[in-house]
């Protein structure tokens, strides 16, 4: 197979990120008319990507995905361009506990998406996690050493929506038409999968949730490609490769993958994942605040004040500068500048020096307007918890429009989810040693 050539030309780009948003087979067709898959060459109706393997071959982490992406010339992993989350119910007639019929039907169509496509950014990657609310429907609880709670509000004003469908699928790929492909044979018209039959009907037992669907890209430049959506300012750094103007998912600031994985009990090998889905205020955020106070507010006040950053973080290389030493000056920093750095906050709350949280966020304009899904991976929900309680952390002494990106985020919907082990990924009983 050939390797996939990005689309060079920004309005085509922006093109096909429209059609992931829209979603469905007419999205597909037309993101498969612009020759959207590769070159283009052979069947017009067709993806052509590199193929997959024998799943049986593949990690049982869900999550392992950083050894399947590119990486920079710092070690940084480059996050896939396009992201789908497909939010799911348990369809009529599945019961719980689910027969060996629903989960082998279910686990027979992930498997076709791993023969179909390579389990890459220029194939497929993706994961399948499950609420509290799926395992809330067994008689037996989750493990006792296994916490999933209902996310809360985690700081006083926050009242967010909560994730209340049973799982959500998250399809990631730097091909639009492979992420639509993937959604629409699971659960709608397309029979083929990168040329591959698919065998089972994933219908059968899980409904997607079209109003819950959600929509995202991540790539320098593509930020940028949006200032025709209202709240999106025209002053974003063309190379930028998220909303707020600079990078982000430095090596050294993300957890390793071993970080956030289970370690024992019968969800080892699995993570928890958390997803907010954020607005965000940015016209604000360029139009009153200048690059030192943005970096200030982002980084660390040094890190504005000694020029670490550059003009969208490409002076940074492996690691987003914070040193023991600025995280420990958080609270001098308030005192004496009056004002924190998001990172530099949400960093107080590494332990041993090493952070908890696996970012894997994304830009969208859902709803036509700019925002963030939040999305990232730790061993428990509480690492998440303590991690953004940090990042709030109302006791240092700073305006709120200076209290890092607090008055520039507003969080509109939370969902907790377990990635179970791939073994355990069809249909999972809440307690499968007690089951
Ligand atoms: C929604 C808007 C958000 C934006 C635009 C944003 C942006 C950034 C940026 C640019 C960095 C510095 C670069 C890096 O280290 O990768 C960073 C670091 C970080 N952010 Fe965020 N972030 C957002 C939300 C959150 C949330 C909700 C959390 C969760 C509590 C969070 C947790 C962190 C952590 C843990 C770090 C790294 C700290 C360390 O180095 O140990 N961020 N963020």
């Amino acid at each position: 197979m050939r390797a996939v050539t990005l689309p060079e030309d920004p309005s085509r780009r922006e093109h096909l990120r429209a059609l992931v948003a829209v979603g469905g087979t007419s999205a597909l067709g037309a993101c498969l008319d612009l020759g959207a898959d590769g070159d283009g060459a052979g069947d017009p109706n067709a993806v052509s990507v590199p193929s997959g393997t024998d799943p049986d071959a593949l990690p049982e982490r869900q999550h392992a995905w950083n050894e399947a992406l590119p990486t920079d010339e710092h070690g940084n992993v480059r996050p896939p361009e396009h992201h789908v989350l497909v939010a799911l119910s348990l369809a009529d007639g599945v019961d719980v506990p689910p027969s060996g019929d629903a989960r082998e039907t279910l686990e027979a169509a992930l498997r076709t998406l791993e023969r179909a496509y390579e389990r890459s950014n220029e194939g497929l990657l993706f994961t399948l996690g499950y609420t509290p609310g799926y395992f809330d429907r067994f008689d037996e609880p989750l493990p006792d050493d296994l916490s999933l709670p209902e996310p809360g509000p985690l700081f006083p004003g926050g009242d967010p929506a909560v994730d209340a469908h049973d799982a959500v699928l998250h399809l990631a790929s730097d091909e639009a038409a492979v992420v639509l492909e993937a959604e629409e044979a699971l659960f709608g018209d397309r029979e083929t999968v990168n040329g591959v039959p698919l065998e089972a009907d994933a219908t059968a037992v899980f409904d997607p949730l079209a109003e819950r669907r959600r929509t995202g890209f991540v790539g320098a430049g593509l930020p940028a490609e949006h200032t025709d959506v209202p709240g999106v300012p025209d002053s974003i750094p063309a190379e930028a490769p998220f909303f707020m103007g600079f990078r982000s998912g430095f090596r050294r600031s993300q957890a390793t993958e071993d970080r956030v994985t289970i370690e024992s009990g019968p969800f080892a090998g699995g993570t928890t994942q958390q997803i907010s889905t954020t607005a965000l205020q940015l016209e604000a955020w360029f139009e009153q605040d200048n690059h030192f106070q943005r970096v200030s507010k982002l980084f660390s006040r040094e890190h504005a004040a000694a020029d670490l950053v550059g003009e969208y973080g490409e002076a940074l290389e492996a690691s987003n500068g914070l040193t023991a030493e600025r995280i420990d000056s958080t609270a001098a920093d308030a005192r004496e500048h009056g004002v924190v750095g998001h990172a530099q906050k949400a960093a107080r709350a590494r332990e041993d020096g090493e952070p908890p949280l696996l970012r894997r966020d994304f830009n969208t304009v859902d709803g036509d307007r700019p925002g963030i899904h939040f999305l990232s991976l730790q061993r428990t929900i509480a690492d998440f918890a303590r991690v953004r309680e940090a990042m709030v952390d109302e006791e240092l002494d700073v305006p709120t429009a200076n209290d890092g990106i607090r008055h520039y985020v507003f969080v509109d919907r939370r969902g907790n989810y377990l990635l179970p082990p791939r073994s355990l990924r069809a249909l999972p009983p809440a307690n499968p040693d007690g089951n």
